[in-house]
């Protein structure tokens, strides 16, 4: 018998981001402790980047995953060495290299961001790797960067014709030449309660509920200490309902889950540091045909904010009228292995390691279709 070469496919060398400067940088040392465990390394060769609270990035020579007393892992983040980003040394790679000891490099074909928030949700991330030519996951830079502002989001999805919660927003001057004009067109066309919340943020943070008008202008004063916009938005007594989005220009949409925060709303406290402070519930109770149009509507909203790869599409669900209204559409949510994103794909039958492929493959995809589009000449 003819000799038979077996031809292998080469490993795909998959670098782990995690860390960040942003509010969420605890969150994203648990997600990643779940993504790199689960990295099929038949597949890959992972390596894991950490970023401190500065914006310094350090390739993690040997990995720790450490206790963590909510999620159970987290990766701890060693920094040693001066780590340079260096994208001209290959073609379509991100090579990062210790500037002591130029020995010590790393080569990296796609990229993970599991960050979560500012500079690692917003676009800013997105630019640099997208600078370096590097595939990555998640949104591209104009999906993370509409994603995670609030008031471009909604202007986009109130065109799109996707019902969203009526609300005003307002710049930090604007308020601070107008407070008393603006508290009174608020509270006249939104009512009470209102939410109270920075345009550009996550995790709940910033975000207070406003019962009384007295205490408007101290939320207000308190969401500016976090954005430089900030959004006033008419309270929904409401269920809040998600559903997980995955693909590029033919996404798939999830069943759906329920969060039941166990605090008066999905709060910081809620979300973090109570760790009774909410339950998710998958799948979500509610009719079938109700269902049918939220997931619809998560893949409009989707395309509407020109998403790529995934994002968890979070909707507010009226207890009084059934009327449903898109929230916000977070591009790199939370990924631990009990975060709602990945439960819902199990749930619907996509396993968490299958979901990373599926994730790298769609990079790899969308990376190559932007290269066949022309950058010079005519
Ligand atoms: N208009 C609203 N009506 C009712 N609850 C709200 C409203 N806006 C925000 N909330 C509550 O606050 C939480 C955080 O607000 P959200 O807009 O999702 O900001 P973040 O990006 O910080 O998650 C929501 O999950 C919900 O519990
Ligand atoms: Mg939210």
């Amino acid at each position: 018998m003819a000799n038979k070469t077996v031809l292998r496919k080469a490993k795909i060398r998959i670098g782990v981001l995690y860390g960040g400067r942003s509010g969420e940088h605890d969150v994203s040392l648990c997600s990643a402790a779940s993504v790199f465990s689960a990295l099929d390394r038949n597949k890959y060769y992972v390596t894991a980047i950490g970023i401190d609270r500065d914006g310094r990035w350090y390739v993690q020579d040997k990995l720790q995953i450490i206790p963590d007393k909510d999620f159970g892992r987290k990766m701890a983040l060693k920094k040693s060495g001066t780590w340079l980003v260096n994208h001209f040394e290959q073609k379509n790679k991100l090579h990062l290299y210790n500037l002591k000891n130029k020995n010590k490099e790393v080569i990296v074909d796609v990229v993970i961001p599991v960050l979560h928030g500012t500079f690692g949700e917003d676009g800013t991330l997105q630019g640099l790797l997208e600078l370096a030519m590097v595939p990555y996951v998640g949104a591209d830079v104009i999906g993370s960067a509409v994603g995670m502002d609030k008031d471009v989001a909604k202007r986009l999805l109130n065109e799109a014709g996707i019902p969203v919660v009526p609300s005003v927003t307002v710049s930090k001057q604007q308020w601070q030449d107008n407070t008393k004009i603006i508290s009174k067109i608020a509270l006249a066309k939104l009512g009470l309660p209102l939410f109270v919340k920075p345009v550009c943020a996550g995790s709940s943070v910033g975000v207070k509920k406003v019962k009384k008008k007295e205490l408007l202008a101290k939320a207000m004063n308190f969401a500016f200490q976090f954005d430089a916009r900030v959004m006033i938005e008419k309270a929904v007594d409401c269920r809040e309902i998600e559903c997980a989005v995955l693909g590029n220009e033919t996404p798939a949409a999830s069943i759906l889950g329920e969060i039941i925060p166990h605090h008066e709303f999905y709060s910081y406290e809620a979300k973090y540091l109570d760790p009774e402070g909410a339950a998710l519930k998958i799948p979500a109770q509610v009719k079938a045909s109700l269902a049918d149009k939220i997931r619809a509507t998560a893949l409009e909203g989707y395309m509407a904010l020109g998403c790529s790869s995934m994002a968890r599409v979070d909707f507010f669900l009226d207890k009084k009228t059934g009327k449903f209204y898109l929230n916000e559409i977070n591009t790199l949510p939370g990924f631990t292995s009990i975060s709602m994103y990945p439960k819902l794909w199990e749930a619907t039958g996509l396993q968490y390691s299958d979901l990373l492929d599926k994730l790298i493959e769609l990079a790899l995809d969308r990376h190559k279709k932007k290269l066949e589009v022309k950058t010079e000449g005519i």
